[in-house]
Formats: C-alpha cells, structure tokens, sequence
C-alpha cells in the first residue's frame, strides 16, 4: 500500500482509506470483518463521523478496531449543529466513548454550517492541546471557506479538506486541488466509487474500466481510485462493507497506471466545465 504525507502532519497516510458512510445498514458481522479486512491490507485510514447511523457506525467502528487501535488512523467529523465551542468539546467526548478511544487522529468540521467557524476552529485547538484530537481539517469547505479557515488557525494547521470527488464528479479538480496544495492541506475524496452509482458492464464508461483494469490484473473499482489518486496529496475514501469489496479496493494502492490508461479515462470521463452545485472553484 502506497503511503504519502497527510497534509501538514508528520505523518505517513495510506492513500486509501475505508469510509464508513451507511454502514449501520449492513450485516454487521461483515461489517466489522470488512473493517478488520481493511486494517490488515493497510486501508488504515478509517472515517466516520457523529452523523452517521446517529452514532451507531463509529460504536461499531469501536469494536471493530478494539485492540488494533494503534493501527488506525482514525477520523471523525462534528455535526456542524454542534459546533459551537462547547457543543464540539462535548460531540469529541460522545465520539470517542463510543469510538472506545481517548484520541482521535482526526477530527474534522462535517461541512459549514452557520456557527462561528472561529468557535469550532478553537475547539478543535483546545482538543489538540489536551491531546483528546492529533489533528483537525474540514469538509466540504470551498476555496473561500478554506482560506477563511486558513486565516483564522494559520497556515499549516489545517491537515485536510474532504470533499465529493470521484470520475463522474471532478470539479475539485478545476481549483480546489490547487489551492490546496498551495496550502499544504491533503485533499481526501470522498465517494470515490460515485456513492453506488459505478459505470456499469457493457456501458462504454464500464467498459473502458474494464479493459483497463484486465490489462492490470485488478477490478474496475481499483482502477478508478488510481485515476484519482494521480493527483499529489490525494487520498481515497471507499466505503465498502464486503471483506472481498476491501480486498479489491487494496490493490488501487499498488496501481500505477500507463499514459493511455490516463488518456483513456480522462476522455470517457472529461473533466468539463465546473457543474457542481457545491462551490468548489
Ligand atoms: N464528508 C462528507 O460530507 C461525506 C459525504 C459522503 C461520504 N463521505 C465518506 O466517504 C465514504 C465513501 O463514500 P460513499 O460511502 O458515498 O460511497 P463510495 O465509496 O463512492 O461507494 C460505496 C459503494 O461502492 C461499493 N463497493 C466498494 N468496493 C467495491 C468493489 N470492490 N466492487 C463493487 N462494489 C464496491 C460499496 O458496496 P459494499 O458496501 O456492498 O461493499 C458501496 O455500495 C463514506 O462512506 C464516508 O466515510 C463523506
């Protein structure tokens, strides 16, 4: 598994991670074994957040990892409703009793709601300093938010900005990855697969996966993480419920694409112009 820096940390990322979105939905015996399936193929990085399943993914993300704690990199997010000062100091505290850790790895602002981001931004230094969090970042912020973030903590203190990115939905590609990386934040895209809705067999988007992902001896679904992961400080966040769905998805981490594959991807997918409804330019 490939690794690269996180941003500004000191730290060594898996470029895929395992997101745990909807996970409450699943059989949750294969959930935990997917989870665990991800910790030993290296998709360390596990994401969740308050929000989901109201709790019950990151209580089930907890007896997942018990005992391999030390092995994850493991992110959460605050529900922008909560995050006032205390109302984050408070969310971080339910997240990791129920996480069944004393630290998070990181902690991130789910997107930005209408509480004062200097408040939350605070919090999460105050966290930070008593060790409760590692790291913080944001999600779903656009370049505007982004810099106002930057302007209120300072440069090199937001670890990333988490946002929608996968082959059918590239805008993050039109600025963001820019700004970003002028900033040294990591970019984490999240429903890289496109949330369920994959290129199909026998379309032509399917197939030019396909045919890709023959010549590499690998699936389809690896193959499009690899096109994302292209991109300097970029990582992935799949969510996949299925051990076998973890260990197809692994083999993205290993995957170096030829030119023509790039060049074939890039034109059944085209960039576009932006068509987001979130303003990421
Ligand atoms: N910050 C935010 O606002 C935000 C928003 C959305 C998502 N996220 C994060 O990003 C994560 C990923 O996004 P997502 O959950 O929307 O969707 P996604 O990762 O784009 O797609 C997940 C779907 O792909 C399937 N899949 C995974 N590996 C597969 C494989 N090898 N072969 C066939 N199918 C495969 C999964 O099936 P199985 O489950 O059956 O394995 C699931 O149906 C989330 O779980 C969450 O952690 C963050």
């Amino acid at each position: 598994m490939k690794h690269r820096r996180f941003g500004p940390l000191d730290v060594e990322c898996p470029v895929i991670g395992l997101g745990t979105w909807q996970l409450e939905a699943d059989d949750r015996e294969r959930a935990i074994r997917a989870i665990r399936r991800a910790i030993d193929v290296g998709m360390t990085h596990i994401d969740t957040a308050e929000l989901y399943g109201d709790g019950e993914v990151e209580s089930l993300i907890g007896e997942a990892i018990a005992g391999y704690r030390s092995d994850v990199f493991l992110a959460s997010k605050v529900h922008p409703d909560h995050a006032t000062y205390t109302g984050t100091l408070l969310a971080c505290e339910k997240s990791l009793r129920r996480l069944r850790t004393d630290r998070l790895d990181l902690y991130l602002l789910h997107w930005r709601g209408t509480l004062p981001l200097d408040e939350t931004l605070r919090a999460f230094e105050a966290l930070e300093r008593e060790g409760k969090i590692r790291a913080f970042g944001v999600s779903n912020f656009d370049v505007a938010d982004l810099e106002a973030a930057i302007e209120i903590v300072g440069e090199g203190r937001i670890a990333c900005n988490q946002v929608l990115y996968h082959l059918g939905e590239r805008d993050a590609e039109h600025v963001l990855h820019r700004i970003c990386a002028r900033h040294g934040v990591a970019l984490v895209a999240y429903s890289p697969l496109g949330s369920g809705r994959f290129p199909k067999p026998g379309s032509f988007k399917g197939d030019v996966l396909a045919s890709i992902a023959a010549a590499h001896g690998v699936t389809p679904h690896a193959v499009a993480l690899a096109f994302l992961l292209r991109q300097e400080r970029t990582f992935v966040i799949p969510k996949a419920s299925r051990p076998e769905h973890v260990e197809a998805l692994a083999h993205a981490g290993e995957l170096e694409l030829r030119p023509e594959d790039v060049e074939a991807i890039d034109s059944a997918f085209p960039l576009g112009p932006p068509r987001s409804k979130l303003p990421y330019l």
